[in-house]
């Protein structure tokens, strides 16, 4: 299975240091933001992996990360997003990257205490479609959330809303998906949004409607880190693992 870390977008919530760099290499308590997407791939066991990045900064990815041997990555490579179209935009540009491979994709923006290691296994013995992981969250109108067919969790999923005004549910669609090699022929056939951009979660409805989705909850934290109120949680959840395991490593 490959790797997709969607790195671009002009990062506007987080003006003005947006202006200088790039969201993804910012830190998140003691690494660039783009190290944690990277990681959550690696303990999955997924080793060969694209970059989509844009914007004024793009060449700063290649000085931190080169070719990515030091941080245990096979095989890297870099595209380029022209202009801010989308999630869904950014991904057509890992068609020939994938192949024909399932792939994992991963917003760069989204930082997790656990793994996805069980997820990613299960999504290598699904025979098509997709797969995504969700999380119960506070604020459900900041993310594409999920609209149960029976009010519970491990029912089935009867439709995805990006940014409800009116949540249906607590639970977010994580930035973490799994894809057949699909994918690339639905994001052909997308329009865009209110927002002007191909939005991931018309590609999720396109699944769903096929009978083509699964789920799967997301254990330990999860957030984004996009805006600087998530940029700062963010840093606490991570500085307060680390705390923990070296607690726990101490005798
Ligand atoms: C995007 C997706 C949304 C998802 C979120 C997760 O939102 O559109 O469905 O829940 O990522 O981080 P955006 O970051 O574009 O606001």
């Amino acid at each position: 299975m490959k790797g997709i870390i969607l790195a671009g977008g002009l990062g506007s919530r987080l003006l003005p240091i947006t202006r200088v760099t790039n969201k993804h290499l910012m830190p998140v308590y003691d690494q660039p933001m783009v190290y944690y997407p990277i990681r959550t791939l690696l303990t999955a066991g997924i080793d060969d992996i694209l970059i989509v990045t844009g914007g004024e900064h793009a060449g700063d990815f290649l000085k931190l990360l080169g070719n990515g041997k030091h941080l245990g990555i096979r095989h890297l490579e870099y595209t380029y997003q022209e202009g801010e179209g989308g999630i869904a935009d950014a991904l057509r540009l890992a068609e020939d990257f994938c192949d024909g491979e399932k792939s994992c994709v991963i917003l760069g923006d989204n930082i997790i205490e656990g793994s996805i290691a069980e997820a990613a296994n299960a999504f290598r013995s699904q025979s098509t479609g997709a797969k995504v992981l969700l999380k119960q969250v506070e604020d459900p109108e900041r993310f594409g959330v999920v609209r149960f067919t029976e009010d519970n969790p491990n029912g089935s999923i009867a439709e995805i809303i990006e940014k409800p005004q009116d949540p249906p549910s607590h639970f977010a669609v994580t930035g973490m998906y799994f894809y057949d090699a699909d994918v690339f022929t639905m994001c052909n056939q997308l329009s865009p949004s209110e927002r002007g951009e191909l939005e991931i979660t018309d590609v999720n409805n396109m699944y769903l409607k096929r009978g083509d989705l699964t789920h799967a909850l997301l254990q330990g934290w999860w957030t984004d880190a996009g805006t600087f109120e998530s940029l700062h949680r963010a840093s606490m959840l991570v500085a307060n693992s680390r705390t923990r395991s070296t607690k726990d490593e101490s005798p």
